[in-house]
């Protein structure tokens, strides 16, 4: 088991002085920094079908050298190490963190028993999302599936429902995805009105087999296919499969055997996209693209591993942050895809980034006592500038965006996407460069020297979002290693869960205002 070394703590490293004396001494803003006239190209990376432009970022040489020097003073090269080699790095739940392995290619070491279980589990995605792609996979009245409702929440849900949605284009014609996730009740009950039980899929993706939300919305998709169908026991039919690391859980449930389709302890909820749970991803764009996904992220992998810490995407776009965050106090950060088929990537690294990253507890066990995880959130491009742009170019505080767009796009056209792309790059440059006011006009005041990053994808394929994906896991890894944290458990979000289920067993809230509130509601509840 390797962990982090209990005497590490990034605060007390040389280089974290270093920073914290750049900070107060003042960075030159960014028109000043482009006195240099090659920042530009030098702060600029490109690879696995992405390019990354890091130079709107306020950050100066020596800037640069003192984060550089911060990572290599972190145990961050012996934990990448740890991490790709499958030690339990997630201490607190003893387990390994390997959904690298699940994209690995035969040569890049991982273990050769987890290479083959691996390789089943990918094998039995290919046969089921074939069979289902190719009309096989029948009802119980004979009749071929069109439509596959993912019901699942968290990384089972978020994942598969982004990476779905962002390749469309690819999307097989007579297939409808569907992906159910809210224990409210009106997100089954409408979608379901909507569906002909004798040619629908349900899909139950949990890695737990356990998440209250999840069995509820299952259950009660068995009462609509036993509605529908006649069936007694709707969940031993055709019509479910379930995505799981807990096979026992999903068979006593009643799911067939053959339609349990696993993965490992070892693949965490967030990062599960790339097994079983992205059966849905293989059955709508099918599953050789499914495959380029995965290769798209595992060259980001090998990016990650082999690249040397100045040229390394994922540890610049961490050290970035880590800067902005912790020097320059930004209290968040917005993610702003030029592109609506990325509307979902916010929601997504959401859960990547603040369930791993909202942390306070450091790998010793000590307090941190410096600002971990940002609060991530954001929407597409153009819409956003009608939303809350303004507060981005006026408002009291600075917030780092990354900017992502495809500089291709098959499904528009070049009078719309060159419009699209004209935006994103106004608003990155007006963001940065500002603009005085005129005499008399306060209100028009652009204060500029406003961050950010911009990250182009030569266009939406599979290949490129896989390794776009696996840039942010990695950059969410590399703050996490730095900041002494660990990024792999989610206790958390622990406490809501069992306090919510001693309430519906009938418990009496434990403070006053919930009790007035429950009260309330009981009051006027028909
Ligand atoms: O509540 C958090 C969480 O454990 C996530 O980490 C996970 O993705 C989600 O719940 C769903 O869990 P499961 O896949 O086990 O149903």
């Amino acid at each position: 088991m390797t962990t982090q070394p209990r005497h590490y703590s990034p605060r007390q490293t040389p280089a974290w002085g270093r920073l914290e004396a750049l900070a107060s001494a003042g960075v030159p803003s960014l028109r000043e920094l482009f006195n240099q006239p090659d920042r530009a190209s030098r702060y600029q990376l490109q690879c696995a079908g992405l390019l990354l432009d890091y130079s709107k970022n306020r950050i100066s040489d020596a800037v640069l050298e003192a984060l550089l020097a911060l990572a290599a003073e972190s145990p961050l090269t012996q934990q990448r190490q740890a991490m790709f080699s499958g030690a339990a790095i997630n201490t607190t739940e003893q387990r390994a963190v390997l959904h690298t392995a699940l994209r690995a290619h035969s040569g890049d070491g991982v273990d050769s028993a987890i290479a083959a279980e691996v390789a089943e589990q990918l094998a039995a995605v290919e046969r089921v999302s074939e069979q289902i792609r190719a009309g096989q996979w029948l009802g119980e009245s004979g009749r071929a599936i069109t439509d596959i409702v993912n019901i699942g929440i968290g990384g089972s849900d978020l994942g598969p429902k982004m990476v779905c949605s962002a390749l469309a284009e690819f999307a097989h014609p007579d297939l409808r995805m569907h992906f159910v996730s809210n224990v409210d009740g009106a997100q089954i009950l409408q979608l379901l009105k909507t569906l002909d039980a004798h040619t629908t899929l349900v899909a139950v993706a949990s890695k737990t087999f356990t998440t209250q939300e999840t069995l509820l919305n299952a259950a009660t998709a068995q009462r609509w296919f036993s509605a529908e169908l006649g069936l007694t026991q709707p969940q031993r039919s055709r019509h479910f499969l379930a995505l799981t690391a807990n096979r026992q859980a999903a068979i006593d449930y009643g799911v067939a055997p053959q339609q349990v389709l696993e993965f490992a302890e070892w693949v965490g909820g967030r990062y599960s996209l790339w097994s079983a749970i992205g059966l849905s991803i293989a059955i709508s764009v099918g599953f050789d693209r499914f495959r380029q996904l995965l290769d798209g992220a595992r060259a980001m992998d090998r990016h990650f591993v082999t690249a040397p810490a100045a040229e390394n995407m994922p540890l610049l776009l961490a050290l970035i942050g880590l800067w902005e965050s912790n020097f320059n106090h930004s209290a968040s950060y917005a993610v702003i895809p030029y592109c609506e088929r990325l509307a979902l990537l916010p929601a997504y690294l959401q859960q990547l980034d603040m369930e791993s990253n909202g942390k306070s507890c450091q790998i010793s066990g000590e307090p941190v006592d410096y600002r971990t995880g940002p609060i991530l959130w954001g929407q597409t491009g153009t819409n956003g500038q009608h939303a809350f742009f303004q507060l981005l170019h006026q408002g009291t505080q600075a917030v780092p965006i990354d900017f992502i767009a495809a500089i291709n796009d098959n499904l528009s056209n070049p009078e719309h996407h060159t419009v699209l792309l004209g935006n994103m790059l106004a608003q990155s440059s007006a963001l940065m460069s500002g603009q005085p006011a005129p005499a008399g006009q306060p209100h028009r005041y652009y204060p500029g020297n406003r961050p950010s990053n911009t990250v182009l994808l030569e266009e939406l394929t599979p290949f490129n979002l896989g390794a776009l994906i696996a840039l942010y896991e990695h950059k969410v890894f590399a703050q996490g290693v730095i900041w002494n944290i660990n990024s792999f458990d989610q206790w958390g979000v622990e406490l809501g869960k069992k306090m919510a289920n001693q309430l519906l067993q009938g418990d009496s809230p434990s403070d006053p205002s919930t009790q007035a509130l429950l009260a309330a509601i009981e009051a006027r509840r028909r």
